[in-house]
């Protein structure tokens, strides 16, 4: 094991905040799965105590309520980000600050000799974050995007079944995050602060999408809604076909009073389905094709063969979800292990660029109303 890295906080709030005691603790991502310091399996392969990799230098905020925050649970408080960059015990820095200013600060604690694990979305635009990696390269700091929700649970499952050809091979995936109470009242509403949904929640899934499926992304369609915001996108609808054909349904929504699934996955032998972050649902395997034919079912004023339901057991079988195991701090365990030299990025610079692009591509597709030919 490497040195323990020394991280000073930029940015206290939510995010920031929930790092803080994450770091503080220990507990890392596990804070945020219910999981504490009290549950059996805490310094687990499942949940590694990050207080032996991280140590929390302190915190800083330009909010007076955040640094009596961090203050009141025994945190330093850095009077300013030049007191962060000169702290020669500081080995890195966490950008957890509204979305338009990661680039000046990532950019000038790289240049102060630290390195960087950065807050999604890392940047504003895929130019800015050509600037960022150039000062990472010239500098030879690290600059790590925090894309956390790779490591999700629905997501680690529904990358499972994905990749081990669960419901054989898979034609369609369909994610759909769906809330109802608009964008929140703070600087996610304010387009020049990095307001948005697309920036907010249409990052984590096109950037899980992305990490998963090992293939060219050729058409992409995209309209954002302004259902409950006329300045900044409150939801998003995207559709992406990729080179084999397989067709990617993504949705944030922020005015939907009744949730459609968090997931659907459809393969040519099975498809699979959760329901919501509690993690229930179902996958369900073909046991017989050649029993496709049934009696009719009625459908509204008509019968329909076709859609009628198989029959579980003889046809189909249904199984629970293959939820994996995986340690919920893979993330930061692998930001330390990169700063220390001893592993090389899995959330990388080029991925979060691609990442970038495409939304950017999102985004020009909902002005012009068009497909636009990504990655052809
Ligand atoms: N990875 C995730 O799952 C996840 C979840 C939530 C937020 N985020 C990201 O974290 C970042 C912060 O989001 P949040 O929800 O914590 O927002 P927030 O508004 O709750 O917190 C931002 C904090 O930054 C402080 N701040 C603003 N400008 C600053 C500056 N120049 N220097 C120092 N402090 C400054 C504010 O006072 C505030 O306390 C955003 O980039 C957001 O996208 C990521």
């Amino acid at each position: 094991m490497g040195k323990k890295i020394r991280i000073a906080i930029v940015g206290c709030g939510g995010m920031g905040g929930g790092h803080a005691i994450a770091i503080q603790s220990g507990t890392g991502n596990a804070i945020w799965n219910g999981n504490n310091l009290d549950v059996p399996g805490f310094d687990s392969p499942m949940t590694t105590d990050i207080s032996k990799l991280l140590e929390l230098a302190g915190i800083q905020d330009i909010d007076p309520a955040r640094e009596e925050w961090a203050r009141e649970r025994g945190m330093y408080v850095y009077k300013d980000l030049d007191e962060v960059l000169a702290d020669e015990t500081v080995d890195a820095v966490l950008v957890a600050t509204p979305n338009d200013s990661h680039k000046p600060i990532a950019i000038a604690a790289m240049k102060a000799g630290k390195h960087v694990l950065c807050e999604k979305p890392v940047m504003m635009s895929s130019a800015d974050l050509l600037d960022v990696m150039a000062v990472s390269k010239e500098t030879g700091k690290v600059f790590y995007p925090r894309q956390n929700r790779e490591w999700d649970e629905d997501f680690m499952t529904i990358r499972r079944i994905y990749e081990e050809k669960l419901v054989g091979e898979v034609f369609n995936i369909k994610c759909r995050i769906m809330g109802s109470r608009g964008i929140p009242g703070d600087w996610r509403g304010i387009k020049e602060k990095g307001g948005g949904m697309m920036l907010d929640w249409g990052v984590h899934i096109i950037d899980r999408i992305v990490a998963m499926v090992p293939e060219k992304i050729v058409d992409v369609f995209c309209h954002c809604t302004y259902i409950t915001n006329k300045e900044c996108d409150d939801g998003i609808q995207v559709y992406l076909k990729f080179e084999s054909g397989l067709t990617v349904n993504l949705e944030v929504g922020t005015c939907h009073f009744v949730n459609e699934p968090l997931w659907c996955i459809y393969g040519d032998t099975g498809s699979a389905m959760i329901n919501s972050w509690a993690m229930d649902g179902k996958m369900v395997l073909l046991k017989s094709w050649d029993d496709k034919d049934t009696t009719p079912i009625l459908a509204g004023a008509g019968l329909t063969k076709t859609m009628a339901p198989r029959m579980v057991g003889t046809s189909t079988e249904e199984l629970p979800l293959p939820i994996p195991e995986f340690d919920w701090n893979t993330l930061y365990k692998n930001f330390v292990d990169v700063c220390n030299g001893e592993a090389a990025q899995i959330v990388t610079q080029e991925h979060a660029l691609r990442v970038l692009r495409l939304m950017e591509a999102c985004f020009e597709s909902d002005k012009t109303g068009e497909v636009v030919h990504f990655e052809k």
